[in-house]
Order: structure tokens, then C-alpha cells, then sequence
């Protein structure tokens, strides 16, 4: 079974604001949309992970001519056929891993926060290299290589619960991580940062912008707990371009 087809964790996944109130509500979503390109008529798009379908409705919206959103969780794709429908997108059951990549059908490819869970990235970033059309964008973000190395992936506290700071660990160790999330033991996959740009490098990419999530000066002013995700990178953000091989 899928993990994100758990009711528990599904259950506590929807109660996200993400989940609840869609792009608006994810801290990231000003950075990722400026990696995506402000026209969209007429292009093919990808999503890696797509969940919701969030950001598979917004490219439509923006004028793609298809979007086929590819996630492993039933559950993620009901809500997605619910709230994101639209026909032009087609919502398939599938994990990257067993996506058997087509040549150049797609011109934009877009992965948020899913690649964390995908253990061997190479094939991931060949299969993609492979899908795009010559020119085409990767836009992918994923849980940063300081995030997914913190141990347990939570900060070290003080005796009465404060934080002190975010540790660190066996970094050039990459592989499974056990975590907690939405009240469930989780696995997530550590990949170094050399890993991933200079994995997206080897497959032939261009790498065109790097970003790393931090939180606007609206959400530090609404929330001063934000003020916490200054102390630590939670996400890399890439976007990278098919250029032709030398
Ligand atoms: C945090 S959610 C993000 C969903 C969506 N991309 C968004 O940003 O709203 C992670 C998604 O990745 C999916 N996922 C997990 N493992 C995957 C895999 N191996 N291949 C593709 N998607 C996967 C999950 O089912 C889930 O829908």
C-alpha cells in the first residue's frame, strides 16, 4: 500500500493547509511558481507526484494542452479527480519509479515534494531528460539534503522543549531515513546535494535556477514560529533545461 493511502496519515495530510487551501496555503509555492513558465498555452506538462492535482489545475488553468498528474496513493488521486478536475488532465496511478518514460512528449515537468521519497534518483532524472523536448523545464522541488540528514528530522530541544539546533547527521550517508510525519513513521530517502544538482547535471540537464525555501516576510509576520524555518533549509528548488548533449 501506498503510504500516502494510510488513513491515518492520509487523515493527517488533509488537515494540512496545503491540503485544505491549496497553493496559497503552501509556504513554497511563491518560489516554485517562479520557477514555472508565466506562459503555458500549448505546452504538455508532467507532475511527479502530483497528490492534490494542485498544481496540475494550475497549469491547465494557465493554458496547458495536457497534464497527466502521476501518483502511487489512490486516495491522493480521488481528491485529486475531486478538487483539481479539468479535461485536459488525466490523473494516472503510477510511482516514478514504474513510469516507463516516453521520448519527448513532454515540454514542462514539474515534482513537489515527492522526490524525497524516490530512493535512486539517476533513472528519475534520465527518465525525465528523456521525456522532456528539447528545451523543455524540470521544475522540482524536494525536501532539502539538511533537512532529510537532521536526525529524525526534528530539531534538538532543550529540557522545557526549546529549540536549541538542527542536527545534522551521517550526510554523506544517503539512503533510507525513518521520520515522523502526520502522526506516522515515515521513509523518506536522503540524497546529498552534489547528488541531486550534480545528478541532474550528469542526465544532461542545464541547471537554470537553485532556491531554497524560506518563509515570506507576510507568513514571518503572521506566524513568528516561522521565524524557526530561518534556522534550517527546508526545501531545494531547481529548475533545470534540456539542452542538447555536447
Ligand atoms: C507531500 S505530497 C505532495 C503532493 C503534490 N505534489 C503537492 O505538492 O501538492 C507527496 C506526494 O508524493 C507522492 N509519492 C510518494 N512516493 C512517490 C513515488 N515513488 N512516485 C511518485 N509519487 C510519489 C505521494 O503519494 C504524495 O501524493
Amino acid at each position: 500500500m501506498a503510504l500516502y493511502d494510510d488513513e491515518t496519515f492520509f487523515d493527517g495530510y488533509a488537515g494540512m493547509p496545503r491540503s485544505r487551501f491549496g497553493l496559497g496555503a503552501a509556504g513554497e509555492w511563491a518560489q516554485f511558481e517562479r520557477l514555472l513558465p508565466r506562459d503555458m498555452r500549448g505546452l504538455d506538462v508532467l507532475d511527479l507526484g502530483c497528490g492534490y492535482g494542485w498544481h496540475c489545475a494550475y497549469c491547465a488553468a494557465r493554458g496547458a494542452r495536457s497534464v497527466l498528474g502521476l501518483d502511487p496513493s489512490e486516495k491522493m488521486l480521488a481528491r485529486a479527480r475531486e478538487l483539481n478536475a479539468a479535461p485536459q488532465i488525466e490523473y494516472r496511478l503510477g510511482a516514478v519509479e514504474d513510469y516507463l518514460w516516453p521520448e519527448a512528449a513532454f515540454d514542462l515537468a514539474v515534482s513537489n515534494l515527492a522526490l524525497h521519497y524516490v530512493e535512486e534518483l539517476p533513472p528519475v532524472f534520465a527518465g525525465v531528460y528523456r521525456a522532456l523536448r528539447p528545451g523543455g523545464t524540470f521544475a522540482l522541488n524536494m525536501e532539502h539534503p539538511a533537512f532529510t540528514s537532521g536526525v529524525n528530522e526534528d530539531w534538538f530541544r532543550d529540557g522545557a522543549g526549546l529549540i536549541l539546533h538542527w542536527p545534522i547527521d551521517r550526510y554523506f550517508e544517503p539512503g533510507a531515513r525513518a521520520t515522523l510525519f502526520c502522526g506516522c513513521e515515515v521513509t523518506k530517502y536522503h540524497h546529498t546535494l552534489a547528488q541531486i544538482l550534480g545528478g541532474l547535471l550528469s542526465a544532461g540537464f542545464a541547471l537554470t535556477a537553485v532556491d531554497e525555501a524560506r518563509p515570506s516576510p507576510e507568513l514571518l509576520a503572521a506566524d513568528p514560529a516561522m521565524y524557526d524555518e530561518l534556522r534550517r533549509p527546508m526545501m531545494l528548488l531547481v529548475r533545470a533545461e534540456k539542452r542538447p548533449r555536447p
